[in-house]
C-alpha cells in the first residue's frame, strides 16, 4: 500500500512537469507564485453594425457595449429593448422565436427560461491579440477549396 501511494505521488509530479513544460497548457506567463497585474481590458467593439456569423447555428455576435447591463434575478435590461413589445420604440431585432420555445419545443408567452441569461450565449468582441493561433476556416471557404 505504501509504495502504491509512493508510485502515486511520483505519477503525479512527472505529470506536473509535463505541463509545465507545455505552452499550451497554461497562458500565464510566470511562476505560480508571482502575482501578476492584468493587462487593460480591451473596450468592446461598439460598430452597431451587424456581424457574419462564423456557422449558421452561432449566437449573433452582440454590436454594441453592453457596460453595466443587469442580467439577474430581478431584472434584465437586454429585454427592455430586445423583447417583443420593445422593439418598436427601440428598434433593436427582436430575440427570435426560438427563444420562446420551452426543452418540449412549446412556444411559451415570454422568453424561455433557458434563454433569459442572454450571455451565456451572446457575447461583445473586443479588438485585442489573440492569445494562440487560430486557423478556424469557415464552410462557404472551405467549399470553394
Ligand atoms: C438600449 C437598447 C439595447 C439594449 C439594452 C441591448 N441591445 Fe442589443 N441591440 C440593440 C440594437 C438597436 C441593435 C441593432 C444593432 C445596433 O444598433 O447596435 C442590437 C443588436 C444586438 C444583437 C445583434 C443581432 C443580430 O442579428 O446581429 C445582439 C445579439 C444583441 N443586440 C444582444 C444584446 C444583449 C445580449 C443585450 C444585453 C446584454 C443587449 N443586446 C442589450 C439595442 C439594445
Ligand atoms: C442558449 C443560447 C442563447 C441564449 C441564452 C440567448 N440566445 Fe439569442 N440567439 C441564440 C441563437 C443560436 C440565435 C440565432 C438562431 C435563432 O434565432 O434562434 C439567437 C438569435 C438572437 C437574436 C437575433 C434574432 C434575429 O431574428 O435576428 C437576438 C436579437 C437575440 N438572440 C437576443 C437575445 C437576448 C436579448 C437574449 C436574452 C434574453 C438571448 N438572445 C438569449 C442563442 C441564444
Amino acid at each position: 500500500m505504501k509504495y502504491l501511494s509512493i508510485s502515486i505521488v511520483a505519477i503525479a509530479l512527472l505529470a506536473g512537469t509535463a505541463f509545465a513544460e507545455d505552452k499550451i497548457a497554461t497562458l500565464r506567463d510566470a511562476a505560480i507564485t508571482e502575482t501578476l497585474s492584468p493587462p487593460a481590458m480591451a473596450p468592446a467593439v461598439n460598430t452597431h453594425l451587424k456581424q457574419v456569423r462564423n456557422y449558421p447555428e452561432q449566437p449573433p455576435l452582440i454590436p454594441h457595449k453592453i457596460d453595466g447591463y443587469q442580467v439577474d434575478l430581478n431584472a434584465n435590461k437586454c429585454l427592455t429593448c430586445h423583447s417583443r413589445a420593445a422593439v418598436g420604440e427601440s428598434q433593436a431585432p427582436m430575440i427570435s422565436i426560438t427563444h420562446f420555445m420551452d426543452r418540449e419545443g412549446q412556444f411559451l408567452a415570454s422568453v424561455s427560461p433557458r434563454r433569459f441569461f442572454c450571455n451565456q450565449c451572446h457575447v461583445t468582441q473586443a479588438e485585442a491579440r489573440p492569445l494562440i493561433e487560430n486557423t478556424f476556416v469557415d464552410i462557404d471557404t472551405l467549399l470553394k477549396q
